[in-house]
């Protein structure tokens, strides 16, 4: 019989983390993260996940005082996590390329989101705090790491051990019967 791993209780643990403690995270870790990612699922199996690890202090110093300024500041607490993970996509897809035009919908940002969430959900089962950042200068990252053309930054991962006294609580959440239909829209169920 196969083990059985409770999914759940992981995804009730995990918080989004902005206070770290000091010590450097494994680079083991992170990449055992970035494996659970690269295991996601994605729209017509094209894999558009990038990555990059930002873990040497020097580097990532440098880059957070790049895109964590003026009216980014405010992601400022992320300077001092020990790692930061650049979410990228390659947009080289023709099924991405249909889904804008037929589906009206930009499914890279699906699979990224879905890939991203693994690496989330993975960290929080090695102990790890997280929280994904979409508040930086883009821009600023995108030359600062010299990405490729037809390749864009979707987001950041902030990593590190939480500051084991300032995990925060887990906040308030709408609840199943707000967000679910029964067969048709407007059906409600009932709890
Ligand atoms: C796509 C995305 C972008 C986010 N960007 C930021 C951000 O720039 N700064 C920040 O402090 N939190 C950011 N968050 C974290 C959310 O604020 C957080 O997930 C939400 O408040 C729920 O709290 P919880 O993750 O602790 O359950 C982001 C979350 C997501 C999913």
């Amino acid at each position: 019989m196969s083990e059985h791993f409770d999914v759940l209780q992981v995804i009730r643990n995990r918080r989004s983390v902005r206070q770290f403690e000091p010590k450097p995270v494994e680079r083991e870790k992170i990449l055992t993260c970035i494996e659970a990612a690269r295991l996601a699922p994605s729209a017509d199996h094209v894999q558009p996940w990038r990555f990059v690890i930002l873990d040497e202090p020097d580097v990532k110093n440098h880059f957070s005082r790049e895109v964590f300024s003026g009216p980014y500041r405010f992601t400022r607490w992320a300077m001092k996590a020990p790692v930061l993970v650049v979410l990228l996509a390659d947009l080289n897809f023709v099924v991405h390329r249909l889904a804008k035009v037929i589906q009206k919908i930009p499914y890279y940002l699906l699979d990224m989101g879905i890939g991203g969430e693994h690496f989330v959900l993975q960290a929080q089962s090695l102990g790890l705090g997280t929280c994904w950042i979409g508040w930086f200068n883009f821009k600023r990252a995108k030359q600062f790491l010299n990405i490729s053309k037809g390749v864009r930054i979707c987001g950041m991962i902030a990593v590190g051990y939480p500051a084991s006294k300032l995990i925060p609580k887990e906040k308030k959440r709408k609840p199943l019967d707000e967000l679910v239909h029964l067969n048709r829209w407007g059906n409600r169920i009932t709890m």
